[in-house]
């Protein structure tokens, strides 16, 4: 398993996969909130849940995407964290035993549920070693105005009470990286342990490439013509700053919830090996278009078509 995408469901894949075989995981995962149905990770039967409640269906598309308002009176809500712990905890142990000792596991998670997966990947033996922020430069703020909603009922003294005030958060710029690593083994040492299995250290060198400085506040944007192929599409130049930061050539990064397929072409690109299970056949599709699309690029520029004398 070694170069490839596998279209299942990850569960049935790790733990076919051999102990400590992988040098980085790598992957964005579902953050349990809902932005799509792939992203509900309970038993929750609250209809407003994926705005399908009868009045998110009258009021249309943007509404309905907005999802469902948490305002914490709804039982069924308030078992989402903890249900979201548990399914963190279906995966972290086989992540623990694929990793080598001293490997990373980094994480996109969302920013509610993140210190969930922190905890469940705490609790089999990761250490947690930072948070890092992804900076963007724009995101689409969500918060509704107070005013508006008056004005829509009628009611001019209350909407000009509440100008300015809005209901929601501040507009999402910064996405947290959750960075672990799988202990190094009993007895032995850091160095030891990157002279054994080539990881336990950050190469500050290579990752001042994308960010300038070592920090862990990361800047890196699309590219121009990047995006659409998926909700949550992630940049490749910040996956390959990532894997540049704590693997070598010839690594094996992994990813087992690759949606279409980033962390896979960014480890292609910098001639590391990779492993991605997407379980959606769409998404899992484009991964292997952006695979097959890449190794085209990658031969026409080895071994360029010359034009006919
Ligand atoms: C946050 S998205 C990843 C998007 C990715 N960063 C990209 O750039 O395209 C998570 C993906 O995990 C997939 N997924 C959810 N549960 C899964 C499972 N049990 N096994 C494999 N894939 C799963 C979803 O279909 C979704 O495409």
């Amino acid at each position: 398993m070694i170069d490839t995408v596998i279209h299942d469901d990850c569960l049935n894949v790790l733990p076919k996969m051999e102990t400590a075989s992988v040098h980085l995981i790598l992957s964005d995962i579902p953050y349990g909130i809902g932005i799509d149905e792939w992203d509900v990770l309970h038993p929750n039967t609250n209809s407003a849940f994926l705005g399908s409640s009868p009045a998110q269906q009258k009021a249309g598309a943007v509404f309905q995407k907005r999802g469902k308002p948490l305002n914490g009176w709804s039982a069924a809500d308030r078992e989402i964290p903890s249900q979201y712990y548990e399914w963190c905890k279906t995966w972290t142990s086989q992540w623990l035993r694929v990793l080598k000792p001293g490997g990373s596991a980094i994480i996109f998670a969302g920013r509610r549920l993140a210190h969930r997966c922190i905890a469940a990947m705490e609790d089999v033996g990761f250490t947690f070693k930072d948070m890092l922020a992804w900076l963007r430069e724009t995101a689409p703020h969500r918060a509704q105005r107070v005013s508006v909603i008056f004005e829509r009922r009628g009611d001019e003294d209350s909407s000009r009470r509440w100008e300015g005030w809005r209901v929601g958060n501040l507009r999402p710029l910064f996405e947290p990286i959750l960075w672990f690593m799988k202990p190094y083994e009993i007895g032995g040492t850091i160095a030891d342990n990157i002279l054994e299995h080539e990881i336990g250290a950050f190469h500050e060198k290579a990752f001042v490439k994308y960010t300038k400085s070592p920090d862990n506040v990361i800047k890196v944007q699309s590219e121009a013509k990047e995006g659409g192929l998926h909700p949550t599409q992630k940049p490749v130049r910040l996956m390959q700053a990532l894997i540049e930061l704590t693997t070598s050539r010839g690594h094996l990064v992994f990813d087992p919830f690759c949606g279409s397929g980033t962390t896979l072409v960014a480890a292609k690109m910098l001639e590391r090996h990779y492993l991605g299970v997407e379980v959606r056949e769409a998404y899992y599709q484009l991964t292997v278009k952006r695979i097959r699309d890449l190794e085209t690029d990658l031969q026409q520029s080895l071994f360029p078509v010359l034009p006919d004398a």
